[in-house]
């Protein structure tokens, strides 16, 4: 039988690959385009959500990483380094463990969710907790690789970027020609970059006869390209994207002012309303830093912002199992029973 075979084979001849390069895939990409209805009906717009989280660990880095490892590979690197807020690094360590190579994490002491420091510890990673943010992370990260031998797999690294970019070919490829408005939310800004690279060359040899709005959603804590200056000490529960000092800050510039769009933030607040919005009343589970482009939607719209009738494309970048605390906090808790029917039918109201 066929299945998706991964976003390198899919997509071969737009991507920096040769017929000997050694690919390293998880079969990443081929996300779910779900149509939002809830969403729809309170923007008057057509809105989809690109799951990233249906990707083999979770998130949409699992795109760049299979470029990044593969390339790592074809230049013979033994070991890879990465700083990461927990999805890079989860990411990282599956496709180097696919690559026979060495991983090295480094992430901020206590502000990556549990689920992703699962991940890297059970694919074997050498994780370092940095006293330090993100930030501090990535200034180290890229010291080592200048210094030491080891790969650095950040989207500064250009390869990540290009596979990345394999998430705007496929919404046009499902939807036929680019999205009116293309949401996302935007931490170190290297996905928001890919995006507007794809729809941009997409649009440029065919496929797509335009290229979205891209609107952008920073963390109201951690915001610095609305700020316009980077931020000490970033602050919010979404982890993910609780970055102060973005790599790709100009780059995600140029995506909001070529397409003709925006850079925002959303508070907290804003943030987990979209989260649960997101599970109760779509049935998709993310995690926290991801509904923030959901967030940003919602308040765009309630401001009157929205005009209705476009098409509308908002990613949510990973998934909700990464990070379940705030999925138990603050909802109704289960309530115990005994081996009874008539007394689970009483508490479950069914009587
Ligand atoms: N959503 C999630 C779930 C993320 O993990 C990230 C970034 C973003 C959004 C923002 O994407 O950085 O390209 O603007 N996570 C990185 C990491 C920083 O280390 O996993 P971006």
């Amino acid at each position: 039988g066929r299945q998706w075979r991964g976003v390198i084979e899919e997509y071969r001849d737009r991507l920096p690959v040769g017929p000997d390069t050694p690919v390293v895939t998880l079969r990443e990409g081929g996300t779910p385009l779900v149509p939002a209805q809830v969403l729809s009906e309170r923007t008057g717009c057509e809105v989809h959500l690109k799951v990233e989280g249906a990707n083999p660990t979770g998130s949409f880095k699992d795109r760049g990483m299979t470029m990044a490892i593969t390339a790592a590979k074809e230049a013979g690197a033994k070991a890879v380094i990465c700083a990461s807020t927990g999805n890079t690094s989860a990411s990282a360590a599956a496709y180097a463990v696919r690559a026979g190579m060495v991983c090295a994490v480094l992430v901020p002491t206590g502000k990556i969710a549990l689920g992703k420091m699962g991940q890297a510890l059970v694919h074997g990673a050498r994780i370092l907790e940095v006293e330090g943010n993100f930030d501090d992370c990535l200034t180290l990260a890229r010291d080592l690789s200048d210094r030491y031998p080891v790969a650095l797999v950040n989207s500064v690294n250009p390869v990540r970027i290009e596979g990345q970019k394999t998430a705007a070919f496929e919404i046009v490829d499902m939807l036929g020609d680019a999205p009116d408005i293309h949401v996302l939310p935007v931490g170190n800004a290297g996905n928001i970059t890919a995006y507007w690279k794809g729809y941009r060359e997409y649009a440029a040899d065919g496929p797509a006869t335009r290229t979205p709005r891209m609107w952008g959603f920073q963390a109201a804590g951690a915001a610095p390209i609305v700020r316009g200056e980077p931020v000490k000490e970033p602050s919010t529960i979404a982890t993910a994207i609780r970055i102060g000092n973005p790599a790709s800050w100009t780059q995600a510039e140029r995506a909001r002012d070529e397409s003709g769009g925006l850079i925002e933030a959303v508070t907290d607040r804003q943030i987990l309303a979209s989260y649960r919005l997101l599970a109760a009343r779509e049935g998709v589970f993310v995690e926290p830093a991801s509904a923030a482009s959901v967030a940003g939607l919602l308040k765009a719209a309630d401001e009157g912002r929205v005009e209705p009738g476009q098409r509308i494309v908002c990613t949510v970048t990973g998934n909700g199992l990464k990070d379940p605390d705030w999925a138990v906090a603050g909802a109704p808790q289960p309530v115990r029973v005994p081996v009874d029917a008539e007394a689970a039918a009483r508490r479950l109201e069914l009587a």
